[in-house]
């Protein structure tokens, strides 16, 4: 079993401006530990890439999952500038190299990295709220403002999806029931040609998160 990544260089302060890693951020890096032979057998990934990396927490995780022998370059994006700043800090405190950019979503990556990500996750904002709040000033606000059904950021993702992944590539995502999942799947089923399925699902209080993967 491997250990949570340290994140004990992050302060009270911090968390302010940073989205602090929660029960969505730990159930994420469940479903990467328990498709690690998937990972490191199968699609033995060059390029990872995490959306919206906040703390750095999952990218580290992923960094450490994969070991030391692996060449891995594991990029970051956040539209939060404090996020990026603390995501290279989360990968020093633990010896893990990360490549922090920041941007919106994955801007400024394509066409340079089409079709060349092997690993994808985005533990995006979900939560159901008017739409404004999606793009509140508010850097904390935007982390879980997902606006109508949750979906607006998901939803501006997936077309990204069919141009970074690889062929090997595999997409994780984090999910709520408010979401409508099944929707999301069908989506990228018929506009995408990927399978999908569920890794992992848990009940956070009220709230179901669901961990789904796709693959071509
Ligand atoms: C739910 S938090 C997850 C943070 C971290 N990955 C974790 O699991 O603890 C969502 C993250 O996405 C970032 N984010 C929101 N909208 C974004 C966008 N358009 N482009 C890039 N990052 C975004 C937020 O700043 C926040 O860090």
């Amino acid at each position: 079993m491997l250990l949570t990544p340290k994140l004990d260089h992050i302060t009270t302060a911090d968390y302010e401006n940073v989205y602090e890693p929660a029960e969505d951020t730990f159930l994420f890096m469940d479903a990467l530990e328990k498709d690690a032979n998937l990972i490191k057998e199968q699609v033995k990934p060059s390029i990872c890439l995490e959306i919206g990396s906040g703390s750095g927490c999952i990218s580290t995780f992923l960094g450490q999952l994969l070991g030391d022998s692996s060449k891995s370059l594991i990029l970051c994006t956040d539209i939060n500038p404090y996020a990026s700043q603390i995501t290279l800090k989360t990968g020093k405190s633990n010896m893990i190299q990360l490549d922090p950019i920041l941007t919106d979503l994955t801007s400024g990556l394509l066409p340079r990295l089409r079709h060349s990500v092997d690993i994808l996750c985005f533990n995006p904002p979900y939560v159901v709220t008017p739409s404004e709040e999606v793009n509140s000033s508010n850097l904390i606000e935007k982390a879980w403002a997902g606006g109508v059904d949750g979906r607006e950021v998901i939803d501006r993702t997936l077309p990204l999806v069919d141009e970074l992944l690889s062929a090997r590539g595999v997409f994780y995502l984090l999910v709520i029931s408010e979401n409508k999942p099944d929707d999301i799947r069908i989506i990228m089923q018929e506009r995408y040609k990927f399978q999908s399925e569920v890794v992992l699902s848990r009940l956070s209080g009220r709230e179901k998160e669901i961990i789904l993967k796709f693959r071509r």
